[in-house]
């Protein structure tokens, strides 16, 4: 039976894995702790390593793993930006589950969304204190506004048509447009015609802060901003001081540039030493969620069930359909002749 060391467990992502236990052949041993160069040599003795998405996969923490005999990482999420795929390639196969729910995500915009701009936040904690005034609490109609949406993937693609069911005007920016009954525009015009502003892009260099003070500064005055995408995406200083001046009107936020250092874990008792996400928790007009978008049963079942069948095809010697690699990242991967990068 062969053994893969789960790294990062909470209950939620056992009880998938845990459902489907009759119908696979895997010893999986639980680890509470994130795997990183410190707590890589936990993997011995197993054949296998299933990451997520604040894992650090560095050279360092592949060298160990390799070392290990460990010569795949399944990945239970979309977004690999986390992994070293120059060290990995040769050594460590890396799988992902590309996608999982999209729906899960895109509704997780809306739904922040929603709540941000109609202040549902501070609506929920006035009337729990038996405090029924509205005064503050004013919001404004989502029908008629023009919304931007940059990256019109899997999730990109729901998101425009739940907005489209809200009578939003949506405007569109990739660089590889789809074929989908949607306005595309420059990334300029987005920023400058768009009153609400979601990110639906993966992390990449080019993609590095393109929420900064320069492309702030092209929006219009009270712009709203929804990200579920990838904390770096926005230069959270450049977010901060902007939600102070007033020329963003305010930000939903599903993840945070430092979010591995605080995300998934209770720090209720303590005092949190990020400046900046203290501050941004505190305004009024700023709701956080801690990386929770993809949290819905039928993402975490299927989640589970793309993992086991990308170790399944692994241990099979079959094709890895899920498999990313440094060349893939590049756009110039043949797959070998066994469906494998390498
Ligand atoms: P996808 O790969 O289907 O779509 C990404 C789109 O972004 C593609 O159309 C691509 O052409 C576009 N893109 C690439 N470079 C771009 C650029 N420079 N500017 C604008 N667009 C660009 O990915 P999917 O499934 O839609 O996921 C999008 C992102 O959502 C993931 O990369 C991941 O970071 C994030 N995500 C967040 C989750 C959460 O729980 N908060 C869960 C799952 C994904």
């Amino acid at each position: 039976m062969k053994k893969i060391a789960f790294f990062d467990t909470k209950p939620y992502d056992k009880k998938g894995f845990d459902d489907l236990k009759e119908q696979n052949d895997f010893n999986i041993k639980y680890i509470e702790y994130r795997l990183n160069p410190d707590t890589a040599y936990m993997a011995k003795g197993c054949d296998a390593v299933c990451a997520f998405v604040n894992d650090v996969i560095s050279k360092e923490t592949i060298d160990i793993l390799s070392e290990l005999g460990i010569k795949i990482i399944a990945l239970r999420c979309a977004g690999y930006n986390n992994v070293d795929f120059e060290a990995a390639l040769n050594k460590v196969h890396v799988v992902t589950v590309p996608a999982y729910s999209p729906h899960a995500v895109a509704e997780h915009a809306m739904a922040l969304l929603l709540a941000v701009n109609r202040k549902l936040h501070r609506a929920t904690h006035r009337t729990r204190d038996f405090n029924f005034s509205l005064n503050g609490l004013t919001g404004f109609d989502l029908f008629g506004k023009t919304i931007g949406v940059i990256g019109t993937g899997k999730i990109g693609q729901i998101f425009i048509e739940i907005c489209k069911g809200f009578g939003m005007n949506v405007l569109a920016y990739d660089p590889y447009p789809a074929k989908i009954d949607v306005q595309y525009v420059g990334l300029d015009e987005l920023f400058s015609k768009s009153d609400i502003i979601s990110l639906h892009c993966p992390l990449t260099k080019d993609t590095y802060h393109i929420i900064n003070e320069e492309s702030i500064g092209k929006m219009k005055d009270n712009v709203y901003l929804i990200n579920t995408s990838r904390g770096a995406l926005i230069d959270s200083e450049a977010l901060l001081k902007n939600l102070k001046s007033g020329k963003i009107g305010g930000a939903a936020l599903d993840v945070y540039e430092e979010e591995s250092e605080v995300f998934f874990e209770d720090f209720s008792n303590e005092i949190i030493r990020d400046d900046t996400l203290a501050m941004l928790i505190s305004l009024p007009n700023v709701i956080i969620t801690s990386h929770q978008a993809f949290l819905t049963e039928e993402a975490l079942n299927e989640i589970a069930k793309v993992t086991i069948e990308n170790l399944n095809e692994y241990f099979n010697s079959q094709p890895l359909k899920n498999e990313i690699c440094y060349r893939c990242n590049k756009a110039n991967c043949e797959k070998k002749a066994n469906g494998r990068c390498f």
